[in-house]
């Protein structure tokens, strides 16, 4: 069985009146990009958007990293600014951050999620998008789903998922190279709590069975704000999850998401909201958030896919969509005080530095 490769690359290039969602001229264009210049590339795709971002899912051969793929999404987001910029689009091309394409996407501003994998009979996995928050954001929710047996009922119930799995995790401070750790739960898990807690810092990017050896998470890392040093935008990462036969059910992997955890990002990428799970193409608006998450759950054959299922559009997810929204309007009633708005180090504006460099000639020591 020849491997397959499954890559989402995702980008805000632009959006209709501010930070809502792309226009249908733009995804339209990313699209037509996409079947025309993937023809003998790609064995399929799929498009879509949440909030002011769009993925594009691909299925290939070439394997993770490969120049052509990365190349083929690039050039499409560029077709994509040009439209943007043609129709006023806001960001316009906000997340190319670079003039010229090198070896691939990775620190040039898109998100990137991709595994080689050895397809299974069936293979069912999951996308997840989100956006106006940071790739931290999905810390949680993986050490839920795979280390906790509140989430995860296969972590007792199959003996396969109880063998554990190797968690791979970035420190994403680290802006030089790639600095990673690898630890093994159940015996680890501890340590992993450890670091997942400090969302801004270690990422985790991907996850591997302990059983089979085989891959089953991989997610972005990339953090904009330390590639630019400066705002330019959340960083807003995907993920690619398998599920089923031996990995945790779609079921498990989606159930930590019923906490509506409180993520960085909403209003300027500089607070704290709830992390809302979403329907399929769904826009941004309370306070340019709520930070939210959207699941899309796939079927494929020999790197043929499916239509997308829409994981969050199900009547439960609309009663924990009611109550994450309580949760948003609760810590938006307390403005910029406190653990309401990110600490100075994560604030994506220059604002409060300037007026406290401003205001510190001011101060004076008593005597
Ligand atoms: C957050 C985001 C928005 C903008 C905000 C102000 O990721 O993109 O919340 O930060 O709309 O945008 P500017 O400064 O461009 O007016
Ligand atoms: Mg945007
Ligand atoms: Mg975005």
């Amino acid at each position: 069985m020849a491997k397959i490769t499954l890559s989402i690359i995702k980008a805000d290039i632009g959006s209709i009146g501010g930070h809502i969602k792309p226009s249908q001229k733009l995804i339209q264009t990313v699209k037509n990009f996409i079947k025309e210049k993937g023809k003998g590339l790609i064995i399929d795709h799929y498009i879509g958007h949440t909030g002011d971002d769009i993925a594009i899912l691909t299925t290939h051969k070439k394997g993770v990293l490969n120049k052509k793929i990365h190349k083929l999404c690039w050039d499409a987001f560029l077709a994509g600014t040009k439209v943007a910029k043609a129709q006023g689009l806001y960001g316009a091309g906000q997340d190319l951050l670079v003039e010229a394409f090198s070896e691939n996407v990775k620190g040039m501003g898109p998100q990137v999620a991709e595994m080689e994998i050895e397809e299974r009979e069936s293979e069912p996995f999951l996308m997840f998008v989100a956006d106006k928050t940071e790739p931290g954001a999905y810390n949680l929710p993986l050490y839920l789903a795979f280390t906790d047996p509140m989430y995860c009922a296969g972590l007792i119930l199959s003996p396969k998922i109880k063998k554990g799995f190797k968690f791979v995790i970035m420190d994403v401070a680290s802006t030089e190279a790639d600095k990673i750790i690898e630890l093994v739960t159940p015996e680890e898990t501890y340590d992993v709590a450890c670091l997942l807690r400090d969302t801004g810092r270690f990422v985790v990017e991907s996850i591997w069975s302990r059983a089979t050896g085989e891959q089953v998470v991989a997610a972005s890392t990339t953090r904009l704000h330390n590639i630019a040093g400066k705002y330019v935008g959340k960083d807003d990462p995907v993920m690619l999850a398998r599920a089923q036969h031996g990995f945790p059910a779609t079921g498990e992997i989606i159930s930590p998401y019923t906490l509506g955890h409180f993520v960085s990002g909403f209003m300027r990428g500089s607070h704290i909201g709830p992390l809302m799970p979403v329907k399929k193409n769904s826009s941004i608006s309370f306070f340019d958030g709520p930070p939210v998450v959207n699941c899309l759950a796939f079927s494929m054959k020999n790197g043929k896919l499916t239509e997308p299922a829409d994981v969050f559009d199900h009547p439960y997810w609309d009663f924990i969509r009611m109550k994450v929204a309580q949760k948003a309007e609760e810590i938006r009633k307390q403005g910029f005080s406190g653990p309401s708005m990110l600490p100075m180090t994560e604030l994506e504006y220059t604002g409060v530095t300037e007026t406290l460099k401003k205001l510190e000639k001011r101060f004076v020591i008593r005597k």
